[in-house]
């Protein structure tokens, strides 16, 4: 793969030749159970996955910044300085790693110029983080190249900081910690309130994660995101005039229903579902424990319902795959995973049955909704890296 980066690097960057590259490696993420729940304090369970972003970069000796994308070449080859490091809205990709260059040369005095090369293998737009993937993989790229002294979670609240301000996404805290502290063949269970995590063993013996891609166009995924952000927060100040909560997450099923009274239908419902996905996620945890795939693939079923019933976040599309999956007799799980409206939907396949649970399932959706899905057999991989660090530096 290296070689392969190198070369790709010096025919977008024939000039210069001589100085010195470095290539780095940040995956995209799939999360598993505990979903729409970051943002209100509570328990998710993210995975990395082996597909990702690359980025190969030459420093200069001028202030050029140069961005090229595999995965966007019409857009060709992106010229700023550094000092104009400003939010472009003609740029289909290229602010994420402006937005996260910006906030990191802040602190530098002397700031170079940079030749970059992006490729991504993570379908974009697909809920399968590929923005959080580039951010952690300029951030960590930035925090080596300038021995600077970010930790990994600096890194990670760095790159969720430029999806909110610099990008105008109002994201949690999920995505980014994922892509940073992932961890080969293990899920995450991160606390989002205190930000303490463990690592879990995956519910795969005898089977695989495929994930299905619903191809549905991204519309208006970024308003409705930040509407449901909107309503938990209204339906939290009322809920905080009886319960010292901080955040909604912390609220029990028990209490759930001395609050009732007070919020209207719609915040009820979110409410439930934050609720009660937090408690899910909690149980798949102990399910995970004792090794119970069955009580796992029950969860996230659950899981689903409530996301599409209480919090309205799936569609005819992510209902349609999922629902098809759960017909499939080699499904152990499916759900929706991400934001919603569209995306993926994560899935816990036996490995006998995948061939037939693509076929079936995807001509199901296909007959159903008029164009196909498209599926990924993924497998769990690390978090984000550099992919020179143990090599000889690659030179030319
Ligand atoms: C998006 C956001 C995350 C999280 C999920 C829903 O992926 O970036 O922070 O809120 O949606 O769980």
């Amino acid at each position: 793969m290296l070689k392969q980066l190198e070369e790709k690097f010096f025919q977008i960057y024939p000039d210069q030749v001589g100085k010195e590259i470095r290539a780095f490696f940040s995956p995209g993420r799939v999360n598993l159970i505990g979903e729409h729940i970051d943002y209100n304090g509570g328990h998710v369970m993210p995975c990395a996955l082996e597909i990702g972003t690359y980025v190969v970069v030459r420093m200069r000796n001028d202030e050029k910044i140069r961005l090229y994308s595999e995965n966007f070449p019409e857009e060709g080859i992106i010229e700023v300085t550094t000092g104009q490091l400003e939010y472009d809205e003609n740029n289909a990709w290229a602010n994420y790693p402006l937005g996260v260059i910006k906030e990191m040369t802040k602190s530098i005095s002397n700031v170079n110029g940079m030749d970059l090369y992006f490729v991504g293998t993570i379908p974009n737009g697909a809920g399968l983080s590929s923005s959080a993937s580039i951010e952690l993989a300029t951030a960590f790229m930035m925090n080596r190249l300038y021995e600077l002294s970010y930790t990994r979670l600096e890194l990670v609240q760095l790159s969720q900081k430029v999806e909110n301000e610099f990008i105008g996404v109002n994201c949690g805290i999920m995505d980014q910690f994922a892509v940073g502290f992932g961890r080969k063949e293990k899920a995450i269970l991160l606390n989002c309130d205190h930000l303490t995590y463990d690592y879990l063993p995956l519910p795969l013996k005898g089977a695989k994660i495929v994930i299905a891609n619903t191809n549905k166009k991204r519309g208006l995924a970024d308003s409705a995101y930040n509407d449901r952000r909107t309503t938990c927060e209204n339906a939290l100040l009322k809920i905080q005039s009886i319960f010292s909560i901080e955040q909604l997450a912390e609220l029990s099923s028990k209490q759930l229903e001395q609050v009732e009274h007070l919020l209207t239908e719609e915040e009820y419902k979110r409410v439930r579902h934050v609720v009660t996905e937090n408690e899910r996620t909690l149980k798949a945890v102990t399910v995970l424990q004792e090794g119970d795939v069955e009580a796992f693939g029950a969860l996230m079923k659950a899981s689903h319902l409530s996301l599409k019933e209480d919090y309205e976040v799936t569609g005819v599309e992510l209902d349609t795959l999922v629902e098809a999956a759960w017909n499939h007799p080699g499904t152990i799980g499916a759900r929706m995973t991400g934001a919603g409206f569209g995306g993926c939907t994560v899935n816990i396949v036996k490995d006998e049955e995948v061939d037939s649970f693509l076929s079936r399932v995807g001509s199901e959706y296909a007959k159903k909704i008029g164009y196909e899905a498209s599926f990924y057999v993924v497998d769990v991989g690390d978090g984000v890296k550099e992919l020179t660090e143990n090599l000889e530096v690659v030179n030319r």
